[in-house]
């Protein structure tokens, strides 16, 4: 099954599709790690450098990226990739879930690393309520699934791919 992961920073995308992809050995694709991969730089360089509105140009076509591999894959995607119209109507086409977190749980955990990350700029806290609240609709046009933060068993691992192939596309 090919699989795209949405959510929040934070939300534990990337640890969830890593761990998904062993377990079903297939191939672990991240729109972040395709771009620093791309310009050689870290997606914070990358973000800073060409602002948040070319960032997205540059993140739009990591996910064409990934539509475009024929073999089944799992794709994590930064936290704003459904902030382009377009790329919601190409996930929509896919199997795509929504890792489900409260602010709460975002906030608890970035909180030792919201500074470093130039997205939240001065007051973090607030950007990231902001975006919360912009992108929550959003993220809930897709089904979700709960992933716990902790490290997850094989026993966890199974029930959540179950959930997962109930889910109706
Ligand atoms: C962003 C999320 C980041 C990264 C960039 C922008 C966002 O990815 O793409 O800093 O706008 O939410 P993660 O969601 O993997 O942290």
């Amino acid at each position: 099954m090919t699989l795209f992961l949405i959510g929040m920073p934070g939300a534990g995308k990337t640890y969830f599709g890593k761990r998904l992809s062993e377990y079903l050995n297939i191939k672990f694709y991240d729109t972040d790690e395709i771009i620093e991969h791309k310009y050689g730089k870290s997606v914070r360089e990358v973000f800073s450098e060409f602002g948040e509105k070319d960032f997205r140009k540059i993140e739009s076509e990591a996910l064409d990226y990934c539509f475009g591999i024929s073999e089944d894959i799992i794709c994590s995607t930064g936290g704003g990739i459904v902030e382009i119209q377009e790329n919601l109507n190409k996930l929509k086409k896919t199997k795509t879930v929504y890792i489900k977190k409260s602010l709460e749980e975002l906030e608890n955990r970035l909180r030792d690393e919201i500074r470093e990350r130039p997205l939240f700029g001065d007051e973090p806290f607030k950007k990231l309520k902001t975006l919360f609240e912009k992108r929550k609709g959003l993220y809930e046009q897709f089904p979700s699934i709960e992933v716990p933060f902790q490290e997850l068993s094989e026993a966890k691992l199974k029930e959540i791919i179950g959930e997962i192939n109930r889910i109706e596309y």
